[in-house]
């Protein structure tokens, strides 16, 4: 298959900026992407062609901080918000997270399955190929590893791709009395029993005001690190309490949220090359202070831009809208938002994904405009033409 007369967006680390190819082409065989360059360059033989008609072709996108796996919706807290109350308060009064733990835990692995297959398509028409799934809304040892069970299965069909993390979310309200056990369960249980079974690639660890403290986290990481595991939090949403130092400490893939983060922080996740992942539709949800985006940019901590896709602060499954937020809020460039939903996204991952090169996996989006900063700058309509997902 090729794609001709596009406007290509390569994010290419190879070449500058978005790595643009005005009138170029790209080969597929099977899978697999074997050729990008110019279009009157590509090689000749047997292809189906599509004209792109000089329309804007990018990589699939990736998302890759989502909690696509749960059941249950928390509508009735997004009327309470909007009509002031605060996060903590509705989750104090037994909402937030805790109120998705019944649905969740009650629905099932063949209620869950359909539950996810359906949002994942929902998520690779709105352009995303490759994306992140966390466990974490069962909150106890058989429960999660059957969350991340389910995760496995849809992997298997790999359309989009899914990259799955456990997450210690946080401890739920019948382990708050004996909260040191709890988290020795995720360390000697959760853990090796994931990676016994392979059923995921990372930790993730909300270290919060209301979550895990650092000493909790710090054992978690332990934990997650003895067993191969990549290391990831959810650090600065609700409070300081030093969890990006000990993320960048630890060597962490990413550090998510990060509305509150000290600028020693920065200087060390810039140091240990973690990405910091933007997740503006929870931010805006839950009004909180814009990320220092300013000092991330200049320490030269890479960013990258997610969905957070989840039932309580930003039930959102595309990347476009994200995209605008992250533009028009949060102040990051046109090209900061599309590396931050690609290259840097995979990054964050560890997948080859993001970039329209040779050998890479066969994801691309064409899009119904033709320059990059249209799909932001059009937040409201579904820009989507054709998603190319593996080569299909
Ligand atoms: O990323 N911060 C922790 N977890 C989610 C919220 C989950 C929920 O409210 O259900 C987040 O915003
Ligand atoms: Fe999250």
């Amino acid at each position: 298959m090729v794609i001709r007369n596009a406007r290509l967006m390569t994010c290419d680390p190879e070449r500058p900026g978005l790595g643009m190819i005005d009138r170029g082409a790209v080969v597929m065989e099977g899978a697999r992407i074997v050729w990008v360059g110019p279009d009157n360059e590509a090689p000749a033989g047997e292809a189906t062609v599509i004209n792109a008609d000089g329309r804007l072709v990018t990589p699939g996108l990736v998302d890759c901080h989502t909690h696509a796996i749960f059941a249950g919706d928390r509508a009735g807290e997004f009327a309470m918000r909007a009509a002031g109350k605060g996060y903590l308060e509705i989750a104090e009064a037994g909402g937030g997270i805790n109120a998705t733990l019944g649905p969740t835990r009650g629905a099932g692995h063949a209620k869950l399955l359909g539950i996810l297959m359906t949002r994942l398509e929902r998520m690779r028409d709105g352009g995303t190929t490759s994306v992140e799934v966390k466990s974490g809304y069962d909150l106890t040892t058989e429960g999660e590893l059957a969350l991340l069970r389910t995760v496995k299965t849809v992997a298997a069909l790999e359309s989009p791709r899914v990259v799955p993390t456990l997450l210690a979310h946080l401890v739920p309200p019948e382990r708050k009395a004996d909260r040191d056990v709890f988290v020795r369960e995720i360390c000697e249980q959760w853990i090796p029993r994931a990676a016994a079974e392979q059923l995921a690639t990372s930790v993730d660890v909300w270290c919060d005001t209301g979550a895990f403290t650092v000493d909790e986290t710090r054992a978690i990481i332990g934990a997650a690190k003895a067993a191969a595991f990549g290391v990831r939090g959810h650090v600065g949403q609700l409070g300081d309490v030093g969890a990006a130092e000990l993320m960048a400490e630890a060597g962490a893939l990413s550090v998510d949220h990060v509305e509150l983060i000290s600028d020693a922080a920065i200087a060390a996740l810039a140091r240990a090359g973690t990405v910091a992942v933007m997740l503006p539709g929870a931010c805006v949800q839950l009004r909180l202070p814009v990320p220092p985006v300013e000092k991330l940019r200049r320490a030269g901590v890479a960013m990258a831009v997610a969905t957070d896709l989840n039932p309580g602060t930003s039930y959102c499954e595309t990347l476009p809208i994200q995209m605008w937020l992250a533009t028009t809020h949060y102040g990051m460039t046109v090209e900061e938002a599309w590396l931050g939903v690609t290259r840097v996204a995979a990054r964050a991952l560890r997948v080859e994904a993001g970039a329209l090169v040779a050998g890479a996996r066969a994801d691309c989006v064409i899009w119904s405009c033709e320059r990059p900063e249209e799909v932001p700058y059009r937040y409201g309509t579904n820009l989507v033409s054709r998603v190319i997902c593996g080569g299909a």
